[in-house]
């Protein structure tokens, strides 16, 4: 597997950011977002692919062709968040770093939004930074992956 690819899932209707309730959501769009993420990536030796779908079946199938190939994923599974099992499954199922990405801080909104199904298969989440999670998802991605292929500090003696 490549150490060095980090595939960023976006959910339904993140394609209509920068139009879509700008006063949660900001101003910029998923282009603007994917560019800042990906020259993040650059800067951390990274690579960065994207895929945003409205259909849940696709982000399962991209989590699928995900499996040993990229190293991490970041996902912004929107309101599939918040209740779709089968991509936590699919997740579930994948062995390298995820992190959870949230533009809004969905804690401090509508209630519906409180729970995620995607946090408790995912190594952390980022929510409630705006545009600035997706520099700071890549971030935590390249430290997680960083620390993981250093070795292990051997055991002191008692
Ligand atoms: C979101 C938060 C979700 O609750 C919402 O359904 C979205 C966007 C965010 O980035 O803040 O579509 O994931």
């Amino acid at each position: 597997m490549s150490q060095g690819i980090v595939l960023l899932l976006s959910g339904p209707n993140l394609n209509l950011l920068g139009e879509r309730e700008p006063a949660v959501y900001g101003t910029e769009t998923l282009a603007d977002h994917v560019h800042a993420a990906t020259a993040a990536a650059h800067r951390h030796g990274l690579l960065l692919e994207h895929v945003q779908s409205q259909h849940e079946g696709d982000l399962i199938n991209s989590v699928h062709a995900a499996r040993d190939r990229v190293a991490a994923l970041i996902v912004n599974a929107a309101a599939l968040s918040h209740g779709s099992w089968s991509l936590h499954d699919a997740l579930a199922a994948f062995d390298g770093v995820i992190v959870e990405l949230h533009l809004s801080n969905p804690a401090a909104r509508e209630p519906f939004r409180h729970t995620s199904v995607i946090a408790p298969v995912a190594d952390g989440s980022i929510a409630g930074f705006g545009g600035l999670g997706y520099e700071l998802a890549v971030e935590a991605v390249s430290r997680i992956l960083a620390a993981r292929q250093r070795p292990a500090p051997e055991k002191e003696r008692p």
